[in-house]
């Protein structure tokens, strides 16, 4: 019974964190990265990040509903994060300061992106974010 409790418990727990809804958040790694990015021909958003990283923490709600509303496998627009505690290769190419960083890359592009450093409030995230995935940078 007690037992039955606290399955409950993380379940909504686990539920909550994700904004209330199934994440449309990938997770990438060196075995991946490459491939997706280059799927993502509608743009991608990555958040650079790491375990420990508070801001990062603060920001997940926000970028899962972000996520939520904006990824489109028709539209090949994807959203992911990189643990950058254990992808070092990927990290060290686009993480210039420290966590969160986001990187907004155009039309399946490794080399045509747009960065954020530090911290975005929903507001910011929605607006600068989702602004500059729109942009059609050539
Ligand atoms: C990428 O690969 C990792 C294992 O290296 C896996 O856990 C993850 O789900 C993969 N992501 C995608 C989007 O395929
Ligand atoms: C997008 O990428 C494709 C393939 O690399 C290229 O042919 C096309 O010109 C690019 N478009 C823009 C707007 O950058």
């Amino acid at each position: 019974m007690r037992l039955f409790a606290k399955i409950i418990i993380v379940t909504t727990s686990v539920y909550t964190t994700l904004g209330g809804k199934p994440s449309n958040v990938e997770q990438l790694t060196k075995a991946n990265f490459s491939e997706r990015i280059k799927w993502a021909t509608g743009g991608a958003v990555v958040e650079y990040r790491t375990p420990w990283c508070g801001g990062c923490q603060m920001m997940e709600k926000s970028f899962n509903d972000l996520a939520n509303r904006l990824s489109s496998t028709a539209k090949r627009i994807m959203f992911a994060t990189v643990n950058c505690d254990e992808e070092a290769a990927i990290c060290s190419r686009f993480v210039t300061v420290g966590y969160p960083t986001i990187v907004v890359y155009h039309n399946g592009s490794e080399s045509n992106f747009k960065r954020f450093v530090g911290y975005l409030d929903k507001k910011e995230l929605d607006e600068e974010v989702g602004k500059e995935l729109e942009r059609k940078k050539v």
